[in-house]
């Protein structure tokens, strides 16, 4: 049988390729890879993936990732055949994706001036993350090619999802985190799950060059966002919300930023879908960092060496960001947010994450640790948990709104990443009645 699936380098003057069961995260010239499939999928699935919705006991239609399964079907099985799915699927018991979809938080709205505004609760995924939907389907590729370690760096969730996949396979996992600088809530999940954590010293940026070294010297097989099957799982975010608006697409996505994984799945899966015919819209993708943390926004938004980085069609100003990237280490400016989920300098996906934005006419945004605070308490006050991280979208939107960026009568997908894993900033955010949303203890 022809090979329906491969990998390719994203960069067009280079494009080499790779089987599916090739275990690399970049090309032979160092270049990032996506997966590609040689076949369009039909829009009559639009219909197979609705029906879906009721299962029938098949946790394969339960999960909100494989219910799509022939839009990432890397393993070129037989979709419909649930011997073949129950042999290469990985899955927690159908649990991931099952219960993320938009919902209209009408505080939300009102606060940011958007009443066409759906924000998606990823944080109701089995480890509390979005990174579930990319973790179940680069476990799946693990035991494709029959890796027995797993390994990855994390702010938290990724180590999470890991470490509960990789339990849930019989495989090791080894997370490498930032000393200090994980919440409480996420640490306690890796080691609950019998994952090795190496602490290392210094932030997220340092713990992936370190954990991807071990990797190369054969130390596990990488989990983070920078392998290319995470990616073809975190897809399915935006399949749910486009199915959810009828495949009418929205006029804006919106992200945090931190690594680039989201920005980077979400850029393919518009440039897929729109290829194949599924969508006549492209929307707008705005990325929401940090102040703390805005290597993008500076880059993005010309604020270094007044050069704006772009794509570029494929030839990026990567020696910008390189300057830039030294301009940080000599300076000593180290990525700083109570939102340690995004507290990330050196975005591994930046070029992917360039890639969606010129796709998608993206726009960068930032926005302040009180700003982050704010959004995050005001999700909760529409009765729905997200961590602080998330805050920054609905932040982010109001402050696009304001800059009349975002208009009015948009039509707006928010993505809430992760549930709230760190209860102590939201104790101390409500005993301090000068914040804007508090609701203080009496006694
Ligand atoms: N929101 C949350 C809750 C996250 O945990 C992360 C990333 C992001 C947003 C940023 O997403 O990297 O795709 O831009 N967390 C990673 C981790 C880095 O290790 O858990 P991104």
């Amino acid at each position: 049988m022809q090979a329906q699936a491969y990998q390719k380098c994203i960069e067009p003057t280079c494009g080499l390729e790779y089987p599916i069961t090739d275990i690399r995260i970049e090309c032979d010239k160092g270049h990032m890879l996506d997966i590609k499939y040689k076949t369009i999928p039909p829009t009559s699935l639009k219909e197979v993936f609705y029906k879906r919705r009721d299962p029938m006991s098949n946790i394969f239609n339960e999960s909100g990732v494989w219910r799509f399964r022939e839009l990432l079907n890397f393993c070129q099985i037989d979709t419909e055949n649930i011997d073949q799915c129950s042999k290469r699927l990985v899955s927690l018991d159908g649990a991931e994706g099952r219960q993320s979809k938009p919902y209209h938080m009408s505080k939300v709205s009102n606060y940011v001036g958007v009443q066409n505004l759906w924000l998606q609760p990823e944080g109701y995924n089995p480890s509390g993350s979005f990174k579930d939907n990319g973790m179940t389907t680069a476990i799946t590729h693990a035991k494709l090619v029959n890796i027995k370690k797993i390994i990855c760096a994390s702010t938290g969730n990724t180590s999470a999802s890991a470490a509960m996949y990789a339990a849930n396979e019989n495989m090791e996992c080894d997370v490498y985190i930032p000393s200090g600088e994980v919440a409480p809530g996420k640490l306690g999940q890796a080691f609950q799950f019998g994952a090795q954590v190496i602490e290392v010293k210094g932030n997220f940026d340092d713990a992936l060059s370190t954990s991807l070294k071990q990797a190369s010297q054969g130390g596990g097989y990488t989990v983070n966002s920078v392998n290319p099957f995470r990616i073809e799982g975190q897809k399915t975010i935006i399949f749910r919300a486009l199915e959810f608006l009828d495949w009418n697409p929205p006029d804006w996505i919106v992200y945090p930023g931190g690594a680039l994984g989201n920005t980077s799945s979400c850029g393919k899966c518009l440039m897929e879908l729109y290829e194949w015919g599924w969508i006549k819209k492209i929307p707008r993708l705005a990325v929401v960092n940090a102040e703390g943390a805005n290597t993008l926004y500076i880059l993005y938004n010309g604020k270094f060496e007044d050069s704006k980085l772009r794509w570029n069609k494929g030839k990026p100003d990567t020696s910008l960001v390189k300057r830039y990237y030294e301009y940080m280490d000599k300076n000593g400016i180290k990525p700083k947010t109570k939102a340690t989920a995004i507290q990330i300098a050196k975005p591994a996906n930046i070029l992917k994450g360039l890639r969606a934005l010129e796709f998608t006419n993206g726009v960068v945004a930032q926005v302040s640790d009180k700003e982050m605070l704010d959004g995050m308490a005001l999700v909760g006050l529409n009765g729905f948990d997200c961590e602080m991280a998330s805050g920054a979208v609905p932040a982010g939107i109001k402050k696009l709104v304001e800059q009349e960026i975002i208009k009015k009568d948009d039509t707006v997908i928010g993505i809430l990443t992760g549930r709230q894993k760190d209860s102590g900033i939201p104790v101390d955010y409500h005993r301090n009645a000068e914040n804007k949303f508090a609701n203080p203890p009496r006694s």
